[in-house]
C-alpha cells in the first residue's frame, strides 16, 4: 500500500522533473529543504515609496544532513530567504518545501537562530532553552533533562542557573542555538548567528556548532558574510548576487572532516574562498 506521504514525495519528485531546482554539484538526494523559483517583493514602506524586490527566482535543494552556507552582499535578501524557508513570510512567487511539502507557517521541524540571541532576561539559561518545550506542553522533568543535555552539548556546563545578564555575547548565542535545537528540528536555519562576536569567540563557537551538528545530524543552512567561515564549516556554499538576490554559484567544499582551525590557513581553503569571492564580485578577481 502507498502512504499519502509517499504520494506527496512522489508528486514532489514529479514537480522536480518538470522544474528542477539548480542541482547540487555532486547530485543525489534525498532533498530535505528546497527553494523553488522563489521571488519576493516587499510593498512600499511609505506612501510614495517604491516596492523593493529582494529575491528573484531563487531555486536550490539541500540534501539531508548536509551543512550549507549562504553568502552574499549585504541587503541581497539572505534574511528574507531564511524567513521564507522558516515559514515566517510568504514569498510573492515560488515556494519553500520541507520534504516535498510546502512551508506555509513556522513549524517545529525547522529551527531558526538570529544574529541577536533575544533571550528572556528574567529566565535562567535552562528555562530560556526549555521555553519551546514549555509552550508545547512537555512535562517539567523532561524539559529540564533535555535542556541540561543541550547545555553541556553547546559548552555551557555550569551555567544552567545563570541569567542572560551574566552571559557574554558568545554564551548568549550558545543559549539561542540550544533553544533552537531543543525541539529536535530536522533543519536548522542560522542567520549570521556569530556576527556580533569577536573573531576568536566566533571561531570557537563555529567549531562547537560543527561538533553539535556531527552529533545530532541536522541539516544546517547558515547565512554568513564571512567567506572563510563558510568554507571552514560547509559542505557546499550557495553564493547570492546583489539585490535582487539570485543564486549565482554553488561551490562544493571538499575539505575533509573533522574541520580544524588550521584549515583556515590552508591553500585549499584559500582556493575555494577565492572561487566564492569571484562569484560574488566577478571582475574584481582575475
Ligand atoms: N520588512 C521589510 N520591508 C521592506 N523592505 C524590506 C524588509 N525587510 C528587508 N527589506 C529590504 O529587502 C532587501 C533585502 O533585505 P534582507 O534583510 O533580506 O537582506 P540581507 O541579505 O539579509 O542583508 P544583510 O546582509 O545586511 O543582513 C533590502 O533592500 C531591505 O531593505
Ligand atoms: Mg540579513
Amino acid at each position: 500500500m502507498t502512504s499519502s506521504r509517499e504520494l506527496t514525495l512522489r508528486a514532489s519528485r514529479l514537480r522536480r522533473a518538470s522544474a528542477p531546482p539548480v542541482p547540487t554539484p555532486d547530485g543525489g538526494g534525498p532533498w530535505v529543504l528546497e527553494a523553488q523559483a522563489i521571488s519576493h517583493t516587499y510593498p512600499p514602506a511609505r506612501r510614495h515609496g517604491s516596492p523593493v524586490q529582494a529575491l528573484e527566482d531563487v531555486s536550490f535543494a539541500v540534501r539531508r544532513g548536509t551543512f550549507v552556507a549562504l553568502v552574499g552582499p549585504s541587503g541581497c535578501g539572505k534574511s528574507t530567504l531564511l524567513r521564507i524557508l522558516a515559514g515566517l513570510i510568504r514569498p510573492t512567487r515560488g515556494q519553500a518545501l520541507l520534504e516535498g511539502e510546502p512551508v506555509t507557517r513556522p513549524q517545529r521541524r525547522i529551527g531558526l537562530v538570529f544574529q541577536q540571541a533575544n533571550l528572556m532576561p528574567w529566565r535562567s539559561v535552562r528555562d530560556n532553552i526549555a521555553l519551546p518545550l514549555e509552550l508545547a506542553g512537555v512535562p517539567a522533568a523532561e524539559r529540564a533533562a533535555r535542556a541540561d543535555a543541550l547545555i553541556t552539548a553547546v559548552g555551557l556546563a555550569g551555567f544552567a542557573d545563570a541569567f542572560p545578564a551574566e552571559l557574554s555575547g558568545g554564551m548568549a548565542q550558545r543559549v539561542a542555538i540550544a533553544r533552537a535545537l531543543i525541539s529536535r528540528p530536522e533543519v536548522l536555519l542560522l542567520d549570521e548567528p556569530f556576527a556580533a562576536l569577536d573573531a576568536l569567540t566566533r571561531e570557537r563557537l563555529s567549531l562547537d556548532l560543527l561538533r553539535v551538528w556531527a552529533a545530532h545530524g541536522q541539516t544546517i543552512l547558515l547565512v554568513t558574510h564571512n567567506i572563510s567561515e563558510a568554507v571552514l564549516l560547509a559542505d557546499e556554499i550557495l553564493v547570492m548576487s546583489a539585490r535582487p538576490g539570485r543564486i549565482v554559484a554553488h561551490v562544493p567544499v571538499a575539505l575533509p572532516r573533522p574541520r580544524t582551525l588550521e584549515m583556515l590557513y590552508s591553500a585549499e581553503l584559500g582556493r575555494i574562498a577565492g572561487q566564492v569571492r569571484a562569484a560574488i564580485a566577478p571582475g574584481l578577481i582575475p
